[in-house]
């Protein structure tokens, strides 16, 4: 019986500034060079073509394009070389000359014939993952992405048992529109991190169930017209659980600086000298319509989209927003917390000179199992918007974008 082979040896190579050859500039070069590039490689691609992509790189000065084939003596004074041509004898010689100068070598072509094998790897919070076969016969790339991608997943949601660090301070995490898939990694892991957690209507409240027992999670309540813990309130509550030294996460809904009052809470607790972290998140201005199938620009159609409260009506005294400069513009407009007063809002839009048939479309309570869109158009949204019962949250979005498609003959 032939002994078991041994398995390929793991280790970190440290490559900047060092001579790194690729041979090939097709899909293979293409996937490894950025790896390659953050290492800080000094890179030379041998090859008489490549990729768009690979050919930006060099464009780019990020490698130095050789273009022509391999020829014996490209690998003089290399640290390391990925063989990945189409042409098996090319391939065999690069590989040859790369054993007699004793460079470590893969071969996008030959795993028993190289020496060097590239693992799957992922990164997070420091930390690199590499997952690699034993055996060469045992090479399945699907099974160590999917290896790597399952450990990369538990240790960014804090599912594998690795001491979770423990940062006072708040972070002000955007948890995009509602749908719990469209937090960002980085929002996700400060949830799973957090001590207490203040929490808004809006955002992707089914995460909150997958905190530990331990997170103290309140209710920011910020419902619209209805009980309202007040700004100062919320404000006093962060600067309270920062100064016992907890981990605070303000989990609010989309971008925490569209609409979201995210400056007013930095700018209280930087007051009290307390570290805050701002986290971006998916604003339901640009997904919400998204999800409905709107694009808010498209070409030939609109070269401008325009992000506007609609919390308080147009002849009211306390607008900011110059509705006849909004009648002007050709593009999208995005209202956001506009449904009660989208009938005045419209009217304001068509005596401005907006034309009554312009498209309007109603997105209410987007990327959540509840998602609804109501089409109609700005003479006749204010009716449409009680006939149907259109209620908060939603997303109202004016222009000719949203008839293109594939929704635009929903009514
Ligand atoms: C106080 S603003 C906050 C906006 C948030 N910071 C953002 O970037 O999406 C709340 C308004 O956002 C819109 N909104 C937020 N999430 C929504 C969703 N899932 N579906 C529809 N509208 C949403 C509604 O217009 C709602 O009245």
């Amino acid at each position: 019986m032939p002994a078991a082979p041994h398995p390929a040896y793991p280790v970190g190579l440290r490559l900047t500034g060092r001579k790194t050859v690729v041979i090939g500039g097709g899909q293979v070069a293409q996937r490894r060079l950025p790896a390659l590039i953050a290492a800080g490689a000094d890179l030379t691609l041998v090859s008489p073509s490549a990729t768009p992509s690979v050919e930006a790189m060099a464009d780019a000065g990020e490698i130095t394009w050789v273009r022509r084939r391999y020829e014996r003596g490209d690998l003089e004074g290399a640290w390391y070389v990925l063989i990945a041509t189409g042409d098996r004898a090319a391939n065999d010689e690069a590989s040859a000359e790369a054993e007699e100068h004793r460079v470590w070598c893969v071969r996008s072509d030959d795993a028993e014939a190289a020496t060097a094998w590239t693992p799957a790897t992922g990164r997070t919070e420091g930390v690199t993952v590499a997952v690699l076969s034993t055996e060469a016969a045992d090479r399945d790339p699907r099974r160590t992405a999917a290896i790597r991608d399952a450990l990369v997943e538990a240790l960014r949601d804090g599912t594998v048992g690795v001491e979770r660090p423990h940062t006072p301070g708040v972070a002000l995490v955007g948890g995009g529109p509602g749908d719990p898939d469209l937090i960002t990694v980085r929002g996700r892991r400060l949830l799973a991190e957090a001590d207490v957690v203040i929490a808004d209507r809006l955002g992707p409240r089914d995460l909150l169930d997958e905190l530990p027992p331990h997170v103290e999670v309140i209710d920011a309540a910020k419902i619209p017209y209805g009980r309202q813990m007040g700004q100062e309130a919320i404000n006093q509550a962060l600067i309270d659980h920062a100064k016992q030294g907890k981990a605070v996460v303000r989990l609010k809904g989309g971008d925490p600086f569209v609409f979201g009052r995210g400056m007013e809470e930095a700018q209280a607790l930087a007051a009290e000298g307390i570290p805050v972290t701002v986290v971006p998140g998916i604003s339901s201005s640009i997904s919400v319509p998204g999800a409905a199938g709107i694009p808010v620009t498209h070409r030939g159609v609109a070269h401008e989209f325009t992000v506007v409260s609609g919390h308080v009506a147009p002849d009211d005294e306390r607008s900011l927003v110059d509705w006849g400069a909004m009648a002007k513009l050709t593009g999208t407009l995005v209202v956001l917390m506009g449904v009660d007063k989208i009938g005045k809002i419209a009217a304001a839009l068509v005596a401005h000179g907006k034309p009554g048939d312009t498209p309007v479309a109603l997105v209410q309570e987007g990327t959540t199992a509840a998602q609804r869109r109501v089409d109609a158009t700005l003479a006749t949204v204010g009716e449409t918007v009680a006939a149907e019962g259109v209620k908060p949250p939603a997303v109202i979005v004016i222009g000719d974008v949203v008839r293109e498609g594939p929704e635009r003959n929903r009514r």
